[in-house]
Parts: structure tokens; C-alpha cells; sequence
């Protein structure tokens, strides 16, 4: 069993959707041991505890120096045993202390089919207010591993929906997340904890 430590930032609707899926057997080779948050206030930390979890909160402001944050983060993780590291929804850029320290153990949702809308500056809101601009036809989410190019890591599962001719960034932000962000997490962490991702040259061969 695996333990496995989620970073949030905000409302932690994917957080929620690791948790249905515990409960649910979906995730079965691996448990949420503790949720980190980089804001005091997310609502993130609320749903991890009314469900018992071990909560932690670390914000960049409190660090003069980024290379503290980001020792300080690592050490954090790896006082909590983690097995794996989570993204869902964290906002905070991660450095190469924790990066390293979690080579091909540490999954990010990205709500934009990599290499789509991604990078620097995409998060959030923001990712769908792009791919409307550019009149994309489909967009989507994408899980991956993290590396130290932002949102370039080797990717483990994708998912596509149509784009509808009425969209904003907040109905198609809200479709992807419905129909693909809470399950494509949640059956890669799966995938993750059954030891079923091998990482070959920066691509992932998942074995059934
Ligand atoms: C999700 O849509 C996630 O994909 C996105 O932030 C949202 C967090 O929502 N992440 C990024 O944009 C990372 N670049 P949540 O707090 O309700 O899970």
C-alpha cells in the first residue's frame, strides 16, 4: 500500500474525487496520508478533514529565499513518507529540491491536452480563456508526471470533450473537470500505486 500526499491551493474538488475513489475501491493499492495546502483558507483543507486526513499547511510567502521554500517543501513531503506526490490544483511553482527528490512519483492534472495551453501562466480559469480565444474544437485534461519543464513531463492518461458553440471558460472548465479531471486522476494514481507505469525516455508504457 502505498502512501500518497496531495498538494492543493484551492477548492480541492479533485482532492474530493481521490477521496470518492478510495472510498469506492478505485483506488485500492494506495491511501491519502496527508493533504498540503499553500493557502490556509483553501477550501481543500476542510474536505481532508472531514474525512479524517492529516492536513499541513506551507506558504512561499513565509521563505525569503525560494531554495528554503523549496527545501522546506521537500522535507515536509518526505517527513510524511510519501510514496507519491499529488498536484490537485496546486498554484505554487514546485523547485528542484522537491522535483528531484520525486522523480516519476509526483502526478499533476493539467486541465488542457498537453502540449495545448500549457506551461508557465496556464492555470486554472486561464487555460480555458485560451483555448476558446484560439477557437480550439476539443480540449481536455491531461496527467502527467512532473518534471522541472513546467507541465512537460511524461504523460500518463488523456481525455477529450467537443467544445460547444455557447462555452465560456467557466461551463467548459466545470464539463472538463465533470467528465474528465475526476477520473483521469484518480485511475492514474491507481495506474501509479499498482506499479503499472514504466517511464521510458520521457513517455510512459502502461501495462493492463
Ligand atoms: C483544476 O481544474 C486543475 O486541473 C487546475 O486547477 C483546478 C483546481 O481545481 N490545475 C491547474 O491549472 C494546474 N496548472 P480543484 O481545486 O477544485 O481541484
Amino acid at each position: 500500500m502505498k502512501n500518497i500526499v496531495v498538494l492543493v491551493s484551492g477548492g480541492g474538488t479533485n482532492l474530493q474525487a481521490l477521496i470518492d475513489a478510495q472510498n469506492q475501491g478505485i483506488i485500492k493499492s494506495g491511501k491519502i496520508t496527508c493533504v498540503i495546502s499553500s493557502n490556509p483558507g483553501a477550501y481543500a483543507l476542510e474536505r481532508a478533514k472531514n474525512n479524517n486526513i492529516d492536513t499541513a499547511v506551507i506558504r512561499r510567502k513565509d521563505y525569503s529565499e525560494f531554495s528554503e521554500y523549496d527545501k522546506a517543501l521537500a522535507q515536509l513531503l518526505v517527513s510524511k513518507n510519501a510514496d507519491l506526490v499529488v498536484l490537485a490544483g496546486f498554484m505554487t511553482i514546485l523547485g528542484h529540491q522537491v522535483i528531484s527528490q520525486f522523480e516519476n512519483k509526483m502526478i499533476n492534472i493539467h486541465p488542457a491536452l498537453i502540449p495545448s495551453f500549457c506551461g508557465e501562466g496556464y492555470y486554472g480559469l486561464k487555460v480555458h480563456e485560451e483555448a476558446l480565444k484560439k477557437g480550439v474544437k476539443i480540449s481536455g485534461a491531461t496527467t502527467h508526471f512532473v518534471t522541472e519543464e513546467c507541465d512537460g513531463g511524461p504523460i500518463i492518461m488523456q481525455r477529450a470533450i467537443d467544445i460547444k458553440n455557447d462555452d465560456t471558460p467557466q461551463t467548459l472548465q466545470r464539463r472538463i473537470m465533470e467528465n474528465i479531471e475526476w477520473k483521469i486522476l484518480p485511475l492514474s494514481v491507481e495506474l501509479f500505486c499498482s506499479d503499472k507505469i514504466k517511464v521510458v525516455e520521457n513517455k510512459t508504457i502502461i501495462s493492463e
